[in-house]
């Protein structure tokens, strides 16, 4: 039973991907190549952890750009994968924070633990930037280290009784922290697909929205817009289907505005712009994407004091116990940096750091689809969505870095339905893009 269940995982070390099986005998000491690596306790691996397909998405990707430059040391490489920001911070921001952390060594500005929910000023600042009009109180957001980290509270929050639908494609972390916490059941292989998880196809024949006449009711929805990694922007009447389709079957849309501030048109940025969402969804928000602050961590999350359990319990009062007892309030340093953004000098800020990458992405597009390829995104988010009809994706990643030294990320990395697609990122600097731009050209071009 030891043996059985160890040898269904892959083992890794120093990004190393080790063989299937590492040596394990009765004394279960593991080992590779003859050196030893570890002792195996008596402590049984989470067989939730076991399911887990590979490993997450950007290490992976992280480990094949290792490998190339083993293979290619003097490589100019181009990171266009991880959708991770690279200008640096305006001033105003920084100073915001300096001045805060100057204080914590004096006595008068020392803080210590702060509310677990937020800052208030924070609180009702993202309230009245975000939300303004569309009647969500300061006591319904709660502010945190990132959308990442909320999306798995959440599932926590919720359990693993539960069955989740997902976009397909999506961000990995809805299906991978599903997986963790049980409620996933097992992994198809032939389908690519966990068994109790609804995938609901978003592709272009469908205006990257799901077939809801078709797709099965599930507790939760997490939905995406704009899309990571598609770049779709839900229109105003998807989102309204979306709500009535939640509503008819008692579901919570959990819906996830990381990339709002990068819509151009008028599709909505928030899931309270539609009437009667407040009954039926959730919202997970990111400072990461709009003010630069991948690094610095900082996001939120509002639970509105309508949406309730089918036995009338209301679920922020849940979600509120969730953030005391598992998570012990944002940084306080990052909390008085988001609050510099939201000013009106800062918003201005952070819509010219917007801009920016926005221009990175009319460049990635007007070269692409020069080649006459399709390609989606780019115009409502900071990514591009090629389309490679008949390739398999991550031979595509293969052949692109191999060729021109260039980072994307595989379509398959976020479903299944995207295995001939690859996303490219407009976060990166604009002389990469650029200069990332015209190597595409020629590779494709040949
Ligand atoms: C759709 C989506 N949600 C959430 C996140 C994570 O955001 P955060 O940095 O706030 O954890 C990302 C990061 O790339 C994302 O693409």
């Amino acid at each position: 039973m030891y043996k059985s269940s160890i040898s269904s995982f892959m083992f890794s070390t120093d990004h190393v991907l080790l063989p299937r099986m590492v040596v394990a005998r009765l004394s279960c000491t593991l080992k590779n190549q003859g050196k030893r690596i570890g002792h195996c306790t008596k402590v049984p691996r989470n067989v939730n952890m076991e399911k887990l397909q590979h490993g997450y998405l950007f290490p992976e990707i992280e480990r094949h750009e290792l490998k190339h430059l083993k293979k290619y040391p003097h490589a100019n490489v181009i990171d266009l994968g991880i959708g991770d920001t690279t200008q640096p911070l305006p001033t105003m921001v920084t100073s915001s924070m300096v001045d805060f952390v100057r204080g914590l060594s004096t006595a008068k500005g020392y803080k210590g633990y702060g509310p677990e929910q937020g800052e208030k000023a924070l609180r009702k600042a993202i309230a009245d930037a975000f939300y303004r009009d569309l009647g969500i109180k300061s006591s319904e957001v709660f502010v945190s280290d990132g959308a990442q980290c909320d999306i798995t509270r959440l599932q926590l929050l919720m359990g693993p009784n539960l069955k989740i639908a997902v976009q397909d494609p999506s961000f990995p972390a809805y299906i991978d922290s599903s997986v963790i916490i049980g409620q996933a059941g097992k992994f198809v292989d032939k389908a690519g697909k966990y068994k109790n998880i609804e995938y609901m196809t978003c592709g272009p024949q469908t205006d990257f929205f799901p077939d809801l006449s078709t797709t099965s009711r599930t507790d939760l929805i997490f939905f995406c817009s704009p899309n990571n990694p598609t770049g779709h922007a839900a229109t105003r009447k998807q989102l309204k289907q979306l709500v009535n389709f939640a509503k008819r079957n008692g579901s919570i849309i959990i819906f996830d505005s990381a990339y709002s501030a990068y819509i151009t048109d008028d599709s909505p940025r928030s899931i309270f712009e539609i009437p009667g969402a407040r009954e039926v969804a959730i919202e997970v928000s990111s400072f990461s994407k709009f003010a630069g602050f991948t690094g610095v961590r900082l996001g939120w999350t509002v639970v509105p004091e309508e949406l309730l359990y089918s036995n009338g319990f209301p679920v922020v009062h849940d979600f509120n116990r969730i953030m005391c007892t598992c998570f012990n309030g944002a940084s306080n340093i990052a909390q008085a940096g988001g609050l510099a953004c939201l000013s009106p000098e800062g918003f201005r800020a952070m819509q010219s750091l917007v801009d920016h990458y926005m221009e990175n992405a009319s460049i990635l597009l007007d070269a692409l689809t020069s080649l006459g390829l399709t390609v989606y995104g780019g115009k409502n988010a900071p990514y591009v969505w090629v389309h490679f009809p008949g390739s398999k994706s991550w031979d595509v990643f293969a052949e692109i870095l191999e060729k021109t030294h260039i980072i994307t990320v595989p379509g398959s990395g976020f479903g299944p339905g995207a295995e001939e697609y690859i996303r490219i990122s407009a976060f990166g600097q604009r002389d990469s893009t650029i200069e990332a731009s015209q190597r595409l050209k020629h590779l494709l071009y040949q």
